[in-house]
């Protein structure tokens, strides 16, 4: 994608009453003006509310939106460019009950209050092995989700990293967090339904390279929690079999 093509949508995305862009100053240290109010200000509705973190393109929240349309769905990401294409998809169709927010998910927290949250899905994360602090099912976000996750609430996660599937798995299993389910390929096995079957951007990169598509559901019940006795370097080698270039276009 040329600059110039990154600001025209930049510049289209202000004009998308879905899409919101809080500025650092709203969000660093401080509640954005519509957290624990979004139910209420922007949908006009108390129907639950679904979290799609490191949305890109915003398949899920968009595909999700249509299947459940007494939810809704706000999709999170910090590319701009990314998040125009559901942006624009939710403006033109004009999806009451579908919302983008262009933010750090390190923020998450100033963005919604405590129950706001029904489910949070997390479609395709960097995998991030290098940096624990950085993973997005890693115990420091996971203390971040369960201040605004209600008790009951679910945490989806869905992954062609191996390596990222078996960490939260052990992450799940050591602080006994209780599992709903682990698939390792959900394909190959026949769990993918409706719901599981919607293909990502990156998911349709990885599916054609053929790696196994992962699926995790599980919820957070304290956030007292603590990393997992993990083999890093087996998990980081197993990973990176056949994966010396992924090249995912970047748009
Ligand atoms: C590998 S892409 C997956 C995108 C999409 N879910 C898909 O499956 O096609 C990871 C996405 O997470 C976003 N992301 C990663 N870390 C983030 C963070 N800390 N805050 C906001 N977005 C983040 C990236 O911008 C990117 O769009």
């Amino acid at each position: 994608m040329s600059a110039k093509d990154k600001l025209r949508k930049f510049r289209e995305n202000e004009t998308f009453g879905c899409l919101y862009q809080p500025t650092t100053e709203e969000v660093l240290w401080k509640d954005y003006r519509l957290k624990g109010h979004w139910g209420g200000q922007v949908f006009g509705n108390d129907n639950p509310i679904v979290v799609e973190l490191g949305c890109g393109k915003g398949e899920y929240t968009i595909a999700l939106s249509k299947m459940f349309e007494n939810v809704n769905f706000i999709g999170v990401d910090i590319k701009g460019a990314r998040l125009w294409k559901g942006a624009k998809y939710a403006h033109a169709e004009k999806l009451s009950n579908v919302a983008f927010i262009r933010t750090r998910i390190e923020f998450i927290e100033s963005l919604f209050a405590e129950n706001e949250i029904s489910q949070i899905w997390i479609t395709f994360p960097d995998p991030q092995i290098k940096r624990a602090k950085k993973r997005l099912t890693g115990t420091l976000f996971l203390k971040r989700y369960f201040n605004f996750l209600k008790s009951d609430g679910i945490v989806n996660l869905k992954t062609d990293s191996r390596f990222l599937h078996e960490y939260t798995l052990a992450l799940v299993k050591q602080n006994n967090l209780p599992l709903i389910e682990a698939n390792t390929d959900i394909y190959g096995s026949g769990r993918a339904d409706e719901i599981l079957s919607i293909k990502t951007f990156y998911e349709a990169h990885y599916l054609k390279r053929g790696f196994p598509i992962t699926y995790m559901a599980f919820r957070i019940d304290k956030n007292e929690l603590a990393e997992p006795q993990w083999d890093s370097e087996y998990w980081e080698k197993e990973e990176m079999k056949g994966r010396e270039f992924t090249p995912a276009n970047k748009g």
